[in-house]
């Protein structure tokens, strides 16, 4: 019977991790997938999920099966770290689902079983997965202008232009921080314009925030999603705990549905929990309870939130120091881009070819579209990273 089947394309992130295993070369740089490494090349357990896995070592006497939209209290603790009190508890329906992923699938679904014909707008470029995702549930895409190759900024008239055209019924997708894989973000003006521009067509807003954190502050980085579900009817927001919480594997996510009036969640909430049920039934709950756990507990949230905020300086000082280093060995300030972008990407904005031969000739590794990961680098690997990139003539 499988025989039928077609071979489907390798994922383009996933498949760079094991081509940089299989090189030999001792000078290698690996940034590709997005997770953070410390100067020593390792992604660490964060203390405060070390000492809450102590701990629920030793409190936790059951495994049983919590709710199928995970545990309550773990939405109550999420909602509270990205939306603070943007809009009331009961118009917010939420589920735990497996990682940011599988929150962004079951929004995807819900749209799906709301409005089979609602067509996505996805910033061009989006997260590959964003579109591999959507052209598999077969829902419409329609890219919006994003990026300027020339800035390696916003390109944000045509973002509007394009948003524009968005009609109720259709959905935007929009990166609540730290763009991905651009690094490129709006500021505080721009997210009131584009706010504006939903309120005009009637579109709905789908924010995917998998970075919060990581770019100018835990609060700063949820500012954009909190003024725009306290503006709209009604919108979805995707949340991961990977990397915030450097939890990747344990899969740790939450999806939320703002709605309009408390009736509107009721519908909501028992949408999200069927949908769950068919994809998987009960959420993963490891991660969800570390996470619980660390953001209701005095001590361990302060701890979390000073390690992560030691993970967005050092991710921050390799920026400048990249930037720095391309200002010196190019003689100008065509890479001060480095600087300006937030998070852990950065587009360099330059072609397939030169990707390659910075992978070939000089053991670099970033995805073809020249998102380089910037958490992946250390302060030995930045002049390393600035050679090569002068060398190929970026
Ligand atoms: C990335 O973009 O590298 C991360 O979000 C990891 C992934 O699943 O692609």
């Amino acid at each position: 019977m499988f025989e039928t089947l077609q071979a489907q394309p390798a994922d383009k992130i996933l498949a760079l991790v094991q081509m940089y295993r299989d090189d030999p070369r001792a000078t290698k740089v690996d940034l590709g997938v997005g997770v953070y490494k410390d100067a020593t090349g390792l992604t660490p357990v964060m203390r405060a999920i070390k000492s809450a896995e102590h701990l629920l070592w030793e409190q936790q006497d059951t495994k049983v099966y919590t709710g199928l939209a995970g545990d309550p209290a773990f939405a109550d603790a999420m909602i509270e770290l990205v939306l603070g009190d943007a809009v009331p508890r009961d118009t917010i329906a939420a589920a735990a689902t497996p990682g940011g992923t599988g929150a962004v699938r079951q929004a995807f679904e819900m749209i799906q079983m709301a409005r089979p014909e609602a067509r996505v707008f996805v910033s061009d470029p989006t997260w590959p997965n964003h579109l591999s995702i959507l052209k598999y549930l077969n829902m419409e895409m329609v890219p919006y202008r994003y990026f300027d190759d020339d800035s390696r900024g916003v390109d944000f008239d045509g973002m509007i232009a394009d948003l524009k055209t968005a009609k109720k019924g259709d959905v935007v997708l929009l990166h609540g921080c730290c763009h991905n894989p651009t690094g490129a973000n709006l500021n505080a003006t721009e997210w009131d314009a584009v706010i504006e521009v939903l309120l005009q067509t009637g579109a709905t807003p789908m924010i995917d925030i998998a970075y919060q954190g990581f770019g100018d502050g835990l609060q700063e980085d949820a500012a954009a999603t909190c003024k725009l579900a306290a503006a709209v009817p009604e919108c979805l927001i995707a949340a991961s705990c990977s990397k915030n919480f450097g939890i990747y594997r344990e899969r740790t996510g939450l999806l939320m549905a703002v709605a309009a009036n408390a009736a509107a969640q009721s519908l909501n909430q028992g949408t999200l929990a069927f949908l769950n049920r068919q994809n998987f039934s009960f959420p993963p709950d490891h991660g969800a309870r570390l996470v619980t756990m660390i953001l209701t507990d005095d001590a361990l949230r302060a701890d979390w939130m000073a390690e992560l905020e030691d993970v967005r300086q050092s991710m921050l000082g390799l920026r400048t120091q990249l930037a720095g280093e391309l200002q010196r060995l190019s003689g100008s300030d065509r890479f001060g881009f480095l600087s300006q972008h937030r998070g852990m990407f950065s587009r360099l904005g330059t072609t397939p070819d030169k990707v390659e031969e910075l992978r070939v000739k000089h053991g670099i590794y970033m995805v073809g579209d020249s998102r380089m990961n910037i958490a992946g680098l250390n302060a030995n690997s930045v002049p390393v990273l600035a050679q090569a990139i002068i060398a190929v003539g970026v």
